[in-house]
């Protein structure tokens, strides 16, 4: 589904699949954000040739974090070609191919896949025409980050699990799975508080699952979901 004109949903809830995937073309090929679970993968592919493009022309998958409904497909990508980026924090369930020892969700498994590129720290990274800020907001998982991406007179915020819009008018904005096990309600606070002291205007609000949020009103999704953290996840 094309959301804007350089924006496509190509794999999530609205084709059956689990975790939001998002294509963006630049000069030299495509960029993903996330890349589902290892389900998704044929109706990724399906999508992108729709649309014109090959799995080969997958140039990167930027990870918003490393649980199998977003990272699943990595390595079915990086086979193709594609570099793989996930912050440093979520590379061992990414090499593991499940959530960490010790973790009861024993059915969130992936096909091990070894990140190109691991993020630490906030920073910014060039792909073709593309450059996409990169901001390190722990708390859903030690690794979580956000791509914020501005290009024409478009932002568009990929958000992950840290938050999602959701309701019949996409007016609400609700945290994600606690489930994880470095889960941290004091880190998903401390990054509430940086993500709003960056006054960021999307016109975009991609989450991680359920649909986006468009137009001048998506920048208030950030005060939704920060309200909503402070009511429901301390
Ligand atoms: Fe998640």
């Amino acid at each position: 589904m094309q959301i804007r004109k350089n924006l496509y949903l190509v794999s999530g809830g609205i084709y059956g699949q689990l975790g939001n995937v998002w294509m963006i073309p630049h000069e030299k090929g495509c960029v993903l954000i996330d890349c589902g679970s290892p389900d998704s993968y044929q109706t990724i592919c399906r999508n992108l040739e729709y649309w014109g493009y090959e799995s080969t022309d997958v140039t990167d998958v930027l990870c918003t974090h490393g649980h199998d409904d977003h990272a699943g497909s990595a390595y079915l990508f990086q086979k193709n070609g594609a570099k793989i980026t996930v912050g440093a924090g979520d590379a061992v369930m990414m090499r593991r191919g499940d959530l960490g020892e010790g973790s009861p969700f024993l059915n969130h498994k992936m096909p091990v896949c070894i990140p190109d590129n691991l993020i630490e720290k906030d920073c910014v990274i060039n792909i073709g025409d593309l450059t996409i800020k990169v901001i390190t907001v722990p708390g859903h998982t030690d690794g979580s980050v956000l791509y914020y991406l501005e290009k024409d007179d478009e932002k568009w915020l990929f958000t992950g699990d840290m938050f999602c819009c959701e309701g019949e008018k996409g007016d609400i904005a609700v945290t994600w799975w606690k489930g994880d096990l470095n889960y941290s309600s004091e880190k998903l606070g401390d990054s509430f508080r940086k993500l709003w002291a960056l006054n960021l205007e999307p016109n975009v609000i991609a989450g991680g699952h359920n649909n986006p949020r468009i137009g001048e009103e998506a920048k208030d999704m950030i005060m939704t979901a920060y309200k909503y953290y402070m009511l429901n996840n301390r």
